[in-house]
């Protein structure tokens, strides 16, 4: 199996260190090939904030990078694992360029069959912070979320009560990690996922002059059907669809009065 290690600190350290013990662990269990895309030598320019992308198509973005070349990367790994390092309590900032580049993808989301792991190391702060606003990306690209770290790793020698904690995290991550990218099949989706799914349907379906692009791809994939549950084929808790379906009237309804005013 593939892992795509997308690396948002610059250099070859905690993050890097937590990454590489993840690997062993992992290789432990079985065979897996790890590769990583460092950022920080990436060619990925900022965002102009044009809004191409959305509205025209990705392939329409006027940055020249290798911002496809990335997202081709990330479709042909098997599975990925997210990794920020802490910086002002949030993921580090070329963490953040990349999503900024690839902001389409919450309109258009596509990475249903894999899995993704997150990461993150700290001074001492800002673990949650990092580790849900991790989550909320890969779930709206489409990842299942199968697996979460968060280290504190202060300069200086780590003292060994520390030690073993990060230890047993990353141990947890990468079995939990391990186990669900061997399987393989999609797990349920959560109320959270199902919410979002008919909140964005909510949304899409109102938009088919504002946002065409968004429109047309909802709609190839059948995700404007009445009987669509969810992006893809699974069992959907039949409270969640019901929570979700009085969402998606409320972005509908939300969507009429900010047209007509
Ligand atoms: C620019 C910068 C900002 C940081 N901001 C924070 C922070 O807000 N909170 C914190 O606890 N640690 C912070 N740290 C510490 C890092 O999160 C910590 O050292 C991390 O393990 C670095 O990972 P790396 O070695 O993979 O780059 C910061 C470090 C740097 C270089």
């Amino acid at each position: 199996m593939k892992i795509l290690v997308v690396m948002g600190s610059p250099r070859k350290g905690n993050t890097y260190r937590a990454a590489e013990r993840i690997r062993e662990l992992m290789e432990s269990y079985g065979p897996v090939e790890f590769e990583y895309l460092w950022l920080g030598e990436a060619n990925l320019s900022p965002c102009r904030g044009c809004f191409v992308c959305i509205a025209k198509g990705e392939e329409k973005c006027p940055n020249r990078d290798d911002a496809p070349a990335i997202e081709q990367k990330m479709r042909e790994a098997d599975d990925v694992i997210f990794a920020s390092p802490v910086y002002g309590m949030n993921v580090s900032g070329l963490f953040k360029l990349f999503v900024d580049r690839f902001c389409y993808i919450f309109h258009r989301p596509r990475f249903f069959e894999k899995k993704a792991l997150l990461l993150t190391t700290t001074g001492a702060l800002g673990i949650k912070e990092v580790l849900s606003y991790l989550a909320l990306v890969a779930q709206i690209w489409g990842f299942e979320v199968a697996g979460r770290a968060g280290l504190i790793t202060p300069p200086g020698p780590i003292l060994e009560y520390r030690k073993e904690e990060n230890e047993r995290k990353l141990a947890r991550a990468a079995e939990s990690f391990y186990r669900a990218v061997r399987n393989g099949r999609r797990k349920r989706p959560g109320l959270k996922d199902v919410v979002i799914f008919h909140g964005q349907r909510g949304s899409f379906g109102e938009l088919e002059q504002a946002a065409p692009v968004d429109y047309r791809y909802w709609k190839e994939r059948g995700w404007f059907d009445t009987g669509a549950r969810y992006y893809v084929d699974v069992p959907v808790n039949p409270v969640y669809s019901a929570i979700g379906r009085i969402v998606e009237r409320q972005a509908r309804r939300q969507i009429w009065k900010d047209c007509a005013s």
